[in-house]
C-alpha cells in the first residue's frame, strides 16, 4: 500500500505544562522531539502523565501553557478531528454490530470519501494486515488479535500523519503480544508513520522503539535509543526502571573515591565529590569465576529460579537482596556462593541527586 508520503510530518512538543482543575502540574514544562517516521516509545510509572500526554497531542484534552507542533504550525486551537492523528487504545472499541469491512470503512464513509477509494483502501489494508478473509465477520467472531489488528486497521486506513498508540496490547496473552509486537514493527517499517506508543512493557519498548523517553512525574528523565538506556541510564531512576530482574542498587559511603561495599573496600575508577553514593550492578553483571579488578564477595542464597538457558539467584547480604542472573549450572540446593564484582561494570549515582557520575 502507498501512503502519501508528502501528508507526514514531525512533531515538535514545546515548554508544555498541563494540570487538571488548577492542582498539581501531571506535565511540568516538557519539551519533545520526534522526528518524521520515528518509533517513539514512552515508558514510565502509573500516573507519571502518559496518557495525558497522549491525549494532548490527540487534542482530546486542553494544555495549561506550551504549544504543539506537526509539521511546523501550532495544532494548540486545532479540533482532534481536524488534526489527522489516529490513536489506538487498550480497549479498542469496535462496532459490534457492524463486519470487519464495515468497520474499517465506517470513518472514510463519514468523511465522504469516495466510494472506490475506500473500497481500495479496504482491501489493501486488509491485506497488508492479513484480514482479508476476515471481513464478512463480525467482531464477536474474531480472535483478541485479530480484533486488534482491525482496530489498528481502522486507524492506518485514515492515512494518518501520526499514530499515537496507549498500551495497545495489554489486553492479549504473552504470546499474542509477542506476536502482535513483531507485526507493528514491521507495519511502521512498512509505512514508516511517526508513531507515539506508550507501554508498560520493557521488551515492548526496548524492541519497538527507535527512541526511548522515561517519564517520571510529568518530567522527562531520559531520551535515547534502546541501548542507551538500557547500558547508559543517566539516573538512578532510569537505572531502576529499565531491566528484569532490575539492577541491583547499594548505597555506599565514600572516602579518597574508596567505596566500602559490604566491608570490603574497593577503589573506584571515578573522581567523586560526595561522601555518599548509589553503586549500581546489573543481575547479568555479576561474575561467579574469580575475574580481574574486581570484589569477591559471599552471598547467602534465598532461591534459585531455573528459567531454562540461564538462571536467577536470589541472594541477601547484611539483609540486602542481591539478584544474580547467569548461564552457569546453579545446584537448586546451594546455600552461599562466591560472586565477583567488576569495578568497570559498576554504576555510580550520587546520594545527593541521583544522578548518573560519569567517568572522567
Ligand atoms: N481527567 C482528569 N482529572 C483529574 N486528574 C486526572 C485526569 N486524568 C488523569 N488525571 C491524573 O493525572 C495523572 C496522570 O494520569 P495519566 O492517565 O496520564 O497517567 P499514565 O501515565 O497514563 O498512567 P497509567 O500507566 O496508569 O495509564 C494521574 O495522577 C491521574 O490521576
Ligand atoms: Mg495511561
Amino acid at each position: 500500500m502507498e501512503i502519501n508520503r508528502k501528508k507526514m510530518s514531525y512533531l515538535n512538543i514545546k515548554n508544555v505544562i498541563k494540570n487538571y482543575n488548577n492542582e498539581d502540574n501531571i506535565i511540568k514544562n516538557l519539551s519533545l522531539k520526534v522526528e518524521k517516521g520515528e518509533f517513539l516509545v514512552i515508558v514510565g510509572p502509573s500516573g507519571c502523565g502518559k496518557s495525558t500526554l497522549l491525549r494532548m497531542i490527540a487534542g482530546l484534552e486542553d494544555i495549561n501553557s506550551g504549544e504543539i507542533e506537526i509539521n511546523g504550525k501550532i495544532i494548540n486551537n486545532v479540533p482532534p478531528a481536524d488534526r489527522n492523528i489516529a490513536m489506538v487504545f487498550q480497549n479498542y472499541a469496535l462496532y459490534p454490530h457492524m463486519n470487519v469491512e464495515k468497520n474499517l470503512s465506517y470513518g472514510l464513509k463519514n468523511r465522504k470519501i469516495p466510494k472506490a477509494e475506500i473500497a481500495t483502501r479496504v482491501k489493501d489494508i486488509s491485506k497488508l494486515l492479513q484480514i482479508e478473509d476476515l471481513l464478512k465477520r463480525k467482531p464477536s467472531e474474531l480472535s483478541g488479535g485479530q480484533r486488534q489488528r482491525v482496530a489498528m486497521g481502522r486507524a492506518i486506513i485514515r492515512e494518518p500523519k501520526i499514530f499515537l498508540f496507549d498500551e495497545p496490547l495489554s489486553n492479549l496473552d504473552a504470546k499474542l503480544r509477542t506476536q502482535m509486537r513483531i507485526e507493528i514493527r514491521k507495519l511502521h517499517d512498512k509505512l514508516k508513520i511517526t508513531s507515539v506508543y506508550v507501554t508498560h512493557d520493557q521488551i515492548e519498548a526496548m524492541t519497538l522503539a527507535d527512541r526511548i523517553v522515561v517519564l517520571n512525574s510529568g518530567i522527562i528523565e531520559q531520551v535515547g535509543t534502546p541501548d542507551e538506556i538500557y547500558h547508559e541510564p543517566q539516573s538512578l531512576f532510569v537505572s531502576k526502571f529499565m531491566g528484569t530482574p532490575p539492577m541491583n542498587i547499594f548505597k555506599s559511603k565514600v572516602y579518597d573515591n574508596v567505596a566500602n561495599l559490604f566491608g570490603k573496600e574497593m577503589k573506584l575508577d571515578r573522581n567523586i565529590n560526595d561522601n555518599e553514593v548509589y553503586i549500581g550492578i546489573r543481575p547479568e553483571d555479576i561474575y561467579l569465576e574469580p575475574i580481574e579488578n574486581s570484589i569477591k564477595i559471599e552471598i547467602n542464597i534465598d532461591m534459585v529460579e531455573k528459567l531454562g538457558s540461564e538462571s536467577l539467584i536470589y541472594a541477601n547480604i547484611d539483609n540486602h537482596n542481591f539478584i544474580v542472573k547467569t548461564n552457569e549450572k546453579i545446584n537448586k540446593s546451594l546455600k552461599s556462593l562466591y560472586v565477583y564484582i567488576k569495578n568497570e561494570k559498576m554504576y555510580l549515582f550520587s546520594a545527593k541527586d541521583e544522578k548518573l557520575i560519569k567517568k572522567q
